[in-house]
């Protein structure tokens, strides 16, 4: 048997007509950016997430960059975030002017740790970017308690939890503002690039509109410097035909992570994930601690399973940010979890038997490190 890491074939066949038939209309209707299809989705993701506003953006690294700049980050200002991320959620804070501050994750969560926020709030600190990894909200309560004590805003990296709850509010709905990722990998993933900022404050949506779209709010008169980030027709129209399946997809991550804690509990040298009290978790990734993890990749590859290691090297470690002055040792962590981490196949597309070939591999793999190999 193959287990990929991820089928996006087989998840968008099941859905074949009506993606080819969204499609034909926006080539029908001859209007190919910005048009009926944005401003549906932009309403409805609004909807699914509890907030008034949406702008939809290409990319959500432009929805973190975007948000950035409608913060009106300046040179020399300070952007907390985790080292423990995607390269996206630190690069734009460069790219819009600012410094990121790292602190280090909490082990259990890998999410950002709210204890070391608090320590690392400066009066040039400006804004907090937290990362729901791996489809889990870091502890917003107390992040948003800081936040508010500080006057700092919060811009939620909300690329890999859409539909997560935490406390009782979808993920997306708590900070100032959010960035969601239609990356096609995601677990509403478009079949390109894609991306959407949201927001409670009507000004603000306005502002990144205007970002959006060159720095203008009417055609050809500029008030700004923007950029080019708009959500096209067509990835707006599957995202529409994706959208109403999501909460089935993400019961459905929830019933395979569940299978696999059940099957893999106990097994020597490897930690599960955990859903902290009050979060929903949508395991974008099921996410496993594991202390021979070249071994059981291996034995996983050899059984034809698909698996990654998201990520192998903490940012603060990366050569891009060396001249931020961190060095090994600062993020311990950050830094072990990049050594144990390993995700495994997850994706709704899968099938019950694919994740029991997967854990039967995983304890066969594990039995075999722990002991070392047969002679
Ligand atoms: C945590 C996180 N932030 C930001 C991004 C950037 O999103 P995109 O690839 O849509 O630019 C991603 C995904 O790629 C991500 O996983």
């Amino acid at each position: 048997m193959n287990v990929p890491l991820l089928d996006l074939e087989r998840l968008h066949r099941a859905l074949t007509d009506e993606l080819g038939e969204a499609c034909s209309r926006v080539i029908a209707s001859g209007r190919y950016i910005l048009g009926e299809n944005v401003s549906a989705l932009e309403a409805e993701v609004a909807a699914y997430c509890d907030v008034p506003y949406a702008v939809g953006v290409a990319s959500g690294t432009d929805a973190l960059y975007l948000s950035l700049r409608a913060l009106d980050i300046k040179p020399g200002d300070e952007v907390i975030t985790t080292p423990f991320t995607f390269v996206a959620t630190v690069d734009v804070i460069i790219q819009a002017g600012g410094r990121p501050v790292f602190v280090d994750i909490e082990p259990e969560t890998f999410n950002i740790d709210p204890a070391l926020v608090e320590a690392a709030v400066t009066a040039r600190t400006r804004a907090i970017i937290p990362v729901h990894l791996y489809g889990q909200a870091a502890d917003m309560k107390a992040i948003m308690a800081i936040a508010k004590n500080h006057h700092v805003p919060v811009i939620e990296d909300n690329a890999q939890a859409l539909g997560a709850v935490c406390g009782g509010s979808k993920t997306g709905s708590i900070g100032d503002t959010a960035a969601l990722s239609f990356f096609p990998s995601k677990n509403l993933g478009c079949l390109g690039d894609g991306g959407m900022v949201l927001t409670r404050d009507e000004e603000f949506a306005a502002r990144v509109r205007q970002l959006r779209a060159h720095g203008s709010a009417r055609k050809y008169f500029f008030t700004e410097i923007g950029i080019n980030s708009r959500l096209d027709e067509l990835q707006a129209a599957l995202l529409r035909v994706k959208l109403p399946y999501l909460d089935q997809w993400n019961e459905a991550r929830r019933r395979y992570a569940g299978l696999y804690s059940t099957l893999l509990d106990g097994v020597p040298g490897l930690k599960l994930p955990v859903e902290a009290p009050g979060n929903y978790h949508v395991y974008h990734q099921f996410t496993l601690r594991l202390q021979q993890r070249e071994a059981v990749i291996e034995s996983l590859k050899a059984a034809g399973i698909g698996c990654a290691v998201y990520y192998p090297e903490p940012l603060h470690l990366q050569p891009a940010f060396a001249n931020l002055g961190y060095g090994a040792g600062f993020f311990p962590t950050a830094e072990t979890a990049c050594r144990e981490v390993l995700s495994l196949p997850i994706g709704p597309e899968l099938e019950e038997q694919e994740i029991r070939y997967v854990a039967t591999a995983i304890k066969e793999a594990s039995a075999v490190s722990a002991t070392g190999p047969l002679a």
